[in-house]
């Protein structure tokens, strides 16, 4: 499949409906994606739920070997997770912190990972530093070097924000990461499916993500990547039948590979139905993806500059599919509410969810179109037609 909009569209049923710029939020599934899930919902109830999964045993397995090749990794490096953020819990919880080390994360990172931070701070003793961004809005490179020493343990941070338009510079980090032997774990909830990804060019040692955004995969959903060599310092804070094997009365082995990090009851429709969206995106091509979705937000960032009433609050080369605006005139609860009742959907981004990144530039609620690639040129005008109209 090369990138026949027409065809995606089609994929697509909704977007002959309404305008969907909620992608950051969940974007739409194509149709083989709902098929898949439903298929295996069908044979669930036809058959039972454990017959079912042995029937899908290769679907299932479909779910490592395509999140493998989206990444460049190995099938035993990836791990399901129900969402982003109990896969960050999980790999956060599983490091061998010592009371005093340090973690460096960014000033926009996602609220719930900042949270799982405090609540570590307040469980294990140790201390979370927050490096700033730079005039960009991307976190500034010199201040984070500057800022290891000896009991940094970890850098944690998000790739593409949730809250801001801009795109962190992993790579770079992944660099200094390595230089200094630091572990790295990357929040890739909003870039994969979104950017292309691969763990070593990245040089990231852990990465977490969810189904339901860039990836068009069923809500639900969500995945972890673990570098092998890391995997056997990693202890889960909790396990299961699953994740180990009860050797005798007391004693157990953990897993070899990622999947220690998983329960053993899991989503299985929504585990098959997200190695379908990834097969999906992968066929399209991650290049074309990124391509065209940073296209279609650069049009949407230059037509809403022009409005009067409208400031857009990300600048500079490095931006993604999502764009955070204000308008004057209308609070941004009013500015949702009115699109929708026109068809489109867009969302906004709340203090109360972002205190970290909104307190430091001093933002209050915000709104935020995100586009992707099924998305059209026609509907970015419309939707600023639309905006303007009041
Ligand atoms: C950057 C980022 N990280 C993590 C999350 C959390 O994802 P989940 O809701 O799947 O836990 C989100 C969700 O919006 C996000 O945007």
């Amino acid at each position: 499949m090369t990138l026949d909009i027409a065809r995606i569209r089609e994929h697509t049923p909704a977007t002959s409906e309404l305008i969907h710029f909620n992608n950051a939020g969940a974007a739409l599934s194509p149709t083989p994606v709902q098929e898949a899930l439903l298929q295996h919902l069908g044979l669930e109830q036809r058959i039972g739920g454990y017959e079912a999964a042995t029937h899908a045993h290769p679907q299932i397995e479909n779910f490592y070997s395509a999140f493998a090749r989206l990444f460049n990794c190995d099938t035993d490096e990836v791990a399901w997770a129900e969402n982003a953020t109990h896969g960050w819990n999980t790999l956060l919880h599983a490091i061998p912190f010592k009371s005093g080390d340090r973690i460096l994360t960014g000033q926009s990172e996602y609220g719930s990972n900042y949270l799982a931070f405090l609540h570590l701070c307040r469980l294990r003793n140790v201390h979370i530093e927050v490096i700033p961004n730079d005039a960009n809005g991307r976190i500034c490179l010199d201040r984070l070097t500057a800022a290891i020493d000896n009991n940094v343990r970890l850098i944690a941070l998000t790739h593409v924000p949730s809250q801001s338009g801009v795109i962190h510079p992993a790579t770079e980090i992944g660099q200094i990461a390595r230089t200094h032997d630091i572990l790295y774990l990357l929040d890739a909830c909003q870039s994969a499916g979104q950017l292309p990804l691969d763990v070593n060019a990245l040089g990231c040692d852990m990465l977490t993500g969810t189904g339901r955004k860039y990836l068009r995969g069923p809500r639900g959903t969500g995945f972890m990547y673990v570098r092998k060599e890391i995997i056997g310092t990693l202890t889960p804070a909790w396990i299961d039948l699953h994740s180990a094997s009860w050797a005798a009365e007391n004693t157990y082995q953990l897993r070899d590979d990622a999947r220690r990090f998983e329960n053993w009851e899991s989503f299985v429709a929504g585990k098959i139905a997200l190695g379908v969206a990834v097969d999906y995106a992968m066929e399209i091509g991650m290049e074309a993806i990124a391509k065209r979705v940073g296209y279609l937000a650069s049009c949407l960032r230059e037509q809403l500059s022009m409005v009067n009433s409208i400031s857009v609050h990300e600048s500079g080369e490095h931006l993604s599919g999502i764009v955070t605006f204000s308008k004057k005139d209308e609070t941004p609860q009013e500015l949702q509410h009115r699109l929708q009742s026109a068809g489109i959907n867009i969302s906004t981004s709340k203090l109360r969810s972002n205190v970290l990144d909104f307190g430091r530039r001093g933002l209050g609620d915000i709104n935020r179109a995100s586009v992707h690639y099924y998305n059209t040129e026609e509907e970015v005008e419309r939707f600023c037609q639309v905006i303007t109209a009041t």
